[in-house]
């Protein structure tokens, strides 16, 4: 049977991206992109795109009848450093979104879920280095909360009513088509784009405040690679740990400086230095490559070249 994909968040940092990677896989018209604002021209000009508020239930089956749906990519939500400002209002997003999509799913039989879990599920009192795929869990952000949950709710779906629900634990996203989305990884985005056009950055956390990261063409092919993985194959649905590349603002500066040697970064750190003091600094992800093969292409050297060639193109 033909695969049509709705993906929900499509003009996020992540949605952006992987909207354009679906259609190369599925065909333009079988990805349906969807989002509460506006989607890019290369969105919009490829392939089907529609207004959704997620929240809007009824809407979202609508559609999920409407266009025969068979998998959902659902992207939307309000990541860390925004969720701190509007608790309550994140929280209900966070958790009724992931709620509408996991009861349509039940309801209509659909073949597969993804829905990206985060670092922010651990919390002060996990393991910081080496970070095992089951470990002790007490998130302190809203953030982190609702992504343990949501991880609770996909398991209890697969397990309950056989939701074939996928899912990876992302560290923090660098690229650079879509601004990255309030996170607290987003100082590791900002710096290229200040680099190209200042020489300076002064960045949020401080100069050691180590975090798991990766490079989105690796998160992309993590995403695919997860979702089309065998049902045999996987060992948990729940959320895979997925590791990528750990490093602190300055060994990041110290990369730039190597293409840029007269940037500066200094150091100005506010509430989102709590949050990410709450993380782990590197996390192990042997569970994901053993069972469907997780694998990375970019390091820290690798990734920077990139950033820096893309974002200088933008501004040229
Ligand atoms: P983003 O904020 O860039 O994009 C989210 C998109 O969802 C936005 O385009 C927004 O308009 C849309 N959205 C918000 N509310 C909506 C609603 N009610 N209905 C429909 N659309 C709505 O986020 P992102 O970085 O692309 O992240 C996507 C997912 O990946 C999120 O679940 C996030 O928690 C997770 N994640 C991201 C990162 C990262 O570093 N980017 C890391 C870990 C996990
Ligand atoms: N990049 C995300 C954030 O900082 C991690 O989930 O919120």
């Amino acid at each position: 049977m033909m695969e049509k994909i709705l993906v929900i968040g499509c003009s996020g940092q992540i949605g952006s991206e992987l909207t354009l990677e679906l259609r190369k896989i599925y065909g333009n018209n079988n990805v349906i992109a969807t989002d509460i604002r506006p989607a890019s021209a290369e969105i919009t000009g490829a392939g089907p795109f529609e207004i959704l508020d997620v929240l809007d239930a009824s809407k979202l089956q609508l559609i999920l009848e409407h266009e025969k749906i068979t998998q959902i990519y659902h992207l939307a939500a309000i990541l860390s450093g925004n969720a701190e400002k509007r608790p309550l209002a994140s929280w209900d997003i966070n958790m009724r979104s992931l709620m509408n999509v996991l009861e349509s799913a039940r309801e209509l039989k659909l073949k597969k879920v993804f829905w990206p879990s985060s670092i922010a599920v651990f919390g002060p009192t996990t393991p910081r280095f080496d970070t095992p795929q089951k470990t002790v869990m007490e998130p302190n952000t809203v953030y982190g909360i609702s992504k343990l949950a949501g991880e609770r709710w996909i398991e209890y779906y697969f397990n309950k009513y056989g939701v074939e629900t996928r899912s990876v634990r992302y560290p923090g996203l660098i690229s650079y088509k879509t601004e990255a989305g309030g996170g607290t990884t987003d100082y590791a985005v900002e710096i290229f784009y200040e680099a190209i056009k200042h020489k300076k950055y002064e960045c949020f956390l401080g100069p050691d405040s180590a975090l798991p990261m990766m490079f989105m063409p690796d998160a992309i092919k993590a995403t695919i690679d997860v979702m089309e993985a065998g049902s045999s194959k996987l060992s948990l649905h729940s959320s895979y740990n997925i590791a990528g590349i750990s490093f602190t603002p300055k060994e990041l500066a110290d990369e730039i400086k190597k293409h840029i040697p007269d940037f500066e970064i200094t150091y100005k750190p506010d509430f989102r230095q709590a949050i990410a003091d709450s993380w782990p600094a590197r996390i192990n992800d042997e569970v994901a490559k053993k069972d469907w093969g997780l694998n990375y292409k970019y390091d820290l050297a690798k990734m920077t070249e990139v950033m820096l060639r893309e974002v200088r193109k933008k501004f040229a």
